[in-house]
């Protein structure tokens, strides 16, 4: 008797117990899941439905968007324009086709049973891309006077977010300046000459190749110059530019170093290895060169078309007179002397071949 009493006791006990466990739960919930765009994601929650029977279950984007259902024994259906998009697979695993960025967030399973359990969870979706460098920046500028502060950043678009680092594109050390590879900075601090150069940031977050983008930094300083000496003795060739005193001050632009030779040739503002001298000088000889070639062309064209009293008085004239003109030439220039010298200046033409206004004129007034 007393066994039987415990046996309906138990039974009774263990149907109440077996009552109240027998609530559907969820065995399984997806949590944080991280997939590449482009891929697919599964959001998979597993359910011990225990015995009660579902009714309807819905899968949202929150924050209320409703993407697919399915009624008890019926298909999964997309709502309208997500076909294709989302699917259901095994128990209540949420695919999510062709990912794009926006496709990241929190996404909520519901289930309704018909004992009025209600199960709901929410997981986080995280869509992963390789970087983009969008911004490479220095602070305040890029070029700086030597022992100036500079901060060079880098920013980059990534999921997750990308480690930088930062190297000097030729490969030589970074010296005293500092990293930060979260941030993307990278710091001098009295920065010295030596730290001209290129930079190139790379960012890396472990989707795709690591990308990168180089920025230039210059560091200008004051010449050496003592600006008391004076200025050297310089043979002035006829391109020469008078040269102001090297100055002590520092190139204002910065973009170069800064040659520091004092009394360099020429042209203050540009120290580009004082070529540009020498190539003014060789410029002007050959374009005086070229015009007293067109003006002899020229004059003996002159000659040939006024001709005749032309052709007939040179031969004649050259060697008589040519010994004592030789210093005329550069009276020849002179637009006043012509008129009362016209044999000289025959003369001359013939001798040095090279005496423009003359044979014109002489063929005019011939
Ligand atoms: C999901 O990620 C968030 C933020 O990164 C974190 O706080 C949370 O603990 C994560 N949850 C799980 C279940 O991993
Ligand atoms: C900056 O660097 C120069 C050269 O290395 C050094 O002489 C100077 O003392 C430094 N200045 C400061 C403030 O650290
Ligand atoms: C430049 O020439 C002057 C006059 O010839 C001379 O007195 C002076 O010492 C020279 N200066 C230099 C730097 O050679």
């Amino acid at each position: 008797m007393a066994g039987a009493l415990f046996a309906g006791l138990c039974l009774i006990l263990c149907c109440f117990l077996g009552g109240s466990l027998a609530a559907p739960s969820f065995t399984s919930e997806p949590g944080n899941v991280t997939a590449e765009v482009g891929g697919t994601a599964l959001l998979e929650w597993q359910m011990n439905d225990d015995g009660a029977s579902q009714l309807f279950e819905i899968w949202r984007k929150l924050p209320s968007a409703g993407l697919i259902q399915r009624a008890s024994g019926g298909d999964a259906e997309p709502f309208a324009g997500y076909e294709g998009k989302f699917e259901i697979e095994g128990v209540a695993t949420l695919k999510i086709l062709n990912l794009n960025k926006e496709d990241a967030g929190q996404y909520e399973f519901q289930a309704t049973y018909d004992d009025s359990t209600v199960l709901d969870s929410i997981a986080t979706l995280i869509v992963s891309y390789q970087p983009t460098i969008t911004d490479v920046t220095a602070s305040p500028v890029p070029n700086v006077m030597e022992g100036d502060d500079l901060t060079l950043t880098c920013a980059a678009d990534g999921v997750p977010a990308p480690t930088y680092t930062w190297t000097k594109s030729d490969g030589s050390p970074l010296g005293t300046a500092v990293a930060d590879t979260a941030a993307g900075t990278l710091t001098f601090t009295n920065i010295s000459r030596d730290a001209t150069g290129s930079y190139t940031c790379s960012a890396d977050n472990g989707v795709g190749d690591a990308q990168t983008q180089d920025i230039a930094v210059a560091v200008s300083y004051p010449t050496t110059a003592a600006p008391t000496t004076p200025t050297p003795n310089v043979t002035m060739k006829m391109t020469d530019a008078p040269t102001p005193a090297p100055s002590a001050e520092p190139e204002p632009t910065g973009g170069m170093k800064t040659s520091g030779k004092p009394g360099g040739r020429g042209r203050g503002a540009k120290p580009q290895k004082g070529g540009l001298g020498t190539g003014a000088i060789v410029g002007i000889v050959l374009g005086l060169l070229a015009l007293f070639i067109t003006i002899a062309v020229g004059a003996y064209c002159a000659s040939k078309r006024f001709g005749p009293q032309q052709e007939k008085k040179p031969d004649v004239v050259t060697f008589t007179k040519a010994e004592e003109n030789e210093a005329e030439p550069l009276k020849n220039k002179d637009p006043e002397n012509p008129p009362e010298k016209l044999d000289d200046k025959d003369t001359s033409i013939i001798k040095n071949g090279e005496m423009e206004d003359v044979p014109l004129k002489n063929a005019e007034e011939a």
